[in-house]
């Protein structure tokens, strides 16, 4: 089972920061996943389009120069990272899953990883890009159809695993709250990885492990990683 650490290892620093995904590294995270919200023609690593809750600024991303979005502390001093610093420090020693939130225009996170295949160390197969919104998810695979992209929800859909099949998804990941063993046993015969978040109880993780699932977003991937290889 793959584990993948949840905004970095965001139970260890502050969320989608660069020293959370230095610690998800040091950890030996399979895989990291970040958050991204378009900004003019840059994306940046924050899971909120309101800024209060992550760093010390307030109102929203929008209403803010991209220089005075680099003024903010996103914690410990960290500022909010854009996408191509965060492929800069991972350089393909793991797996990148990036969710798009505010994202209008899909082609700029396809020139990210394309720049990135080309001058960091990463392969296509280093990245899933993952979304609530299934249009953008669909845009995505037009553009790219080789592009692994995972299919968020945070329920359990009356044909379980139907609506990932639709859209030609690599993975379902879904909310831990809402898995059981039927719509991980229907996504594996569609032919689907099954990703679960946000797992961080080893009981959780047992269970999750007893019914084959692929892999987990964990606020803790090294104690993650510990439980499940117990
Ligand atoms: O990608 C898995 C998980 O991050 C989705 O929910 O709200 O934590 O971005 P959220
Ligand atoms: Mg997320």
């Amino acid at each position: 089972m793959l584990v993948f650490a949840h905004r970095g290892a965001s139970a260890d620093a502050p969320e989608n920061t660069l020293l959370a995904i230095n610690k998800a590294l040091e950890q030996g995270c399979d895989g990291i996943e970040i958050d991204v919200h378009q900004h003019g023609d840059k994306l940046l690593l924050i899971h909120d389009h309101w800024l209060h809750r992550t760093t010390n600024g307030t109102g929203q991303l929008s209403e803010h120069s991209f220089e005075a979005l680099q003024q903010l502390d996103a914690g410990l001093g960290e500022r909010i990272p854009t996408l191509w610093q965060a492929m800069a420090l991972i350089a393909g020693r793991c797996i990148l899953n990036i969710e798009i939130k505010g994202v209008s225009d899909v082609q700029l996170v396809l020139d990210n990883i394309e720049k990135a295949i080309h001058e960091l160390n990463f392969t296509l197969e280093h990245f899933i890009v993952s979304s609530f919104d299934h249009h953008l998810l669909r845009s995505i695979k037009q553009h790219n159809p080789d592009l692994k992209i995972g299919a968020l929800t945070a329920s359990k859909p009356i044909d379980y695993a139907g609506f990932a099949q639709a859209l030609g998804a690599y993975s379902v990941n879904a909310d831990v709250t809402f898995v059981d063993e039927a719509f991980v046993l229907d996504a594996k015969r569609r032919g689907l990885k099954f990703f679960v978040y946000t797992v961080d109880q080893p009981a959780d993780l047992a269970q999750l492990a007893s019914w084959q699932v692929d892999g987990v977003f964990s606020n803790g991937p090294g104690k993650a990683k510990m439980v499940i290889t117990d």
